[in-house]
């Protein structure tokens, strides 16, 4: 009997739970097609009491390579074999990659997927430059290694929880210039980036920072991405910056380094991430 097409492509995909309104098949679909790559890429529902399994399952099956998005970003560190030193930093997995000795490795990719779009995409200058940081959560964490490479001249990571900002700016004071405060104590004017990391966006809301931080030069990112302007990037384009951006570029990027880890090739971008924005913009879409 012939394997069928499917038992001898490399298999993929991305595990979350819910995982149905996930981009990440759409845009592998897009690579593989893009890099002549012969793959599959699927959605996989996994509750997390049966996360640690069904990945292992999965593995054992022969699958090659899986992202991992919420709830299970940081579970996935205890399932992979050996972390990369960034995916340590962040205390996250966003990506598995099965080595050739069968373990498996776990990655972090949004915090270069976040660098790759800033200074390769928008052109914007990380170096020197002062960086504010909104929220102190997972999606925080991981992406401060990264940033901190690049040499800015301090990040402050104001957190509506300001303890947490504090451990934060504690937990990577090795490796650049931070410091931690709660919204009311963001001090020093205008920054020259303001990211935000929180999960505001998620309920319709605006961390309440004062507006004397954004100023006519300031560029405002946030991680979260919609169909129309988020409300944090409504609330920065009223206060006057200079420029305020979605995440859509680091959803594609991070996508992108996953897919280099795993194939070996880096696939281009630019279009992937035009055809998800039109198709994102198409009524019967929701982005998440
Ligand atoms: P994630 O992995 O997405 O970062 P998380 O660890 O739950 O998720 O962190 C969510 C972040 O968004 C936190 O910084 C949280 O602030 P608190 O630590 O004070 O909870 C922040 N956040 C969520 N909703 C917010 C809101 N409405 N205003 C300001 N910050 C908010």
């Amino acid at each position: 009997m012939t394997a069928s097409a499917a038992e001898t492509t490399d298999q993929y995909g991305v595990v979350g739970h819910p995982v149905a309104h996930s981009w990440s098949p759409f845009i592998h679909g897009l690579f593989s097609r893009e890099t002549g790559q012969a793959m599959t890429y699927r959605l996989y529902d996994f509750a997390p009491d049966a996360f640690h399994e069904r990945v292992r399952e999965f593995f054992r099956q022969g699958g090659r390579g899986l992202n991992i998005t919420l709830p299970h970003k940081i579970a996935a560190v205890d399932v992979a074999d050996d972390l990369t030193a960034r995916a340590a930093h962040a205390a996250a997995v966003n990506t598995f990659a099965v080595r050739n000795d069968g373990t498996i490795l776990g990655d972090n990719t949004d915090g270069t997927g976040l660098v790759r779009d800033l200074c390769d995409n928008q052109g914007i200058v990380i170096t020197h430059r002062r960086i504010l940081m909104i929220g102190a959560g997972g999606a925080a964490r991981g992406v401060l290694a990264p940033l901190l490479a690049l040499s800015p001249a301090e990040i402050t990571i104001a957190n509506r929880t300001p303890e947490r900002a504090e451990a934060l700016a504690k937990a990577f004071a090795k490796l650049g210039k931070t410091q931690g405060v709660g919204f009311r104590y963001i001090a020093g004017g205008a920054y020259d980036l303001i990211i935000n990391a929180t999960s505001a966006s998620l309920s319709g809301d605006i961390p309440a920072i004062p507006p004397a931080v954004v100023g006519p030069d300031t560029v405002c990112y946030d991680m979260a991405y919609g169909k129309t302007d988020t409300p944090f990037v409504r609330w920065a384009l009223k206060l006057g910056c200079a420029r305020a951006l979605q995440g859509w570029g680091m959803l594609v990027e991070q996508a992108a380094e996953s897919f280099r880890i795993w194939r070996g090739v880096r696939p281009a971008t630019a279009p992937v991430l035009e055809a998800l924005k039109e198709r994102a913009a198409l009524p019967s879409m929701t982005a998440q």
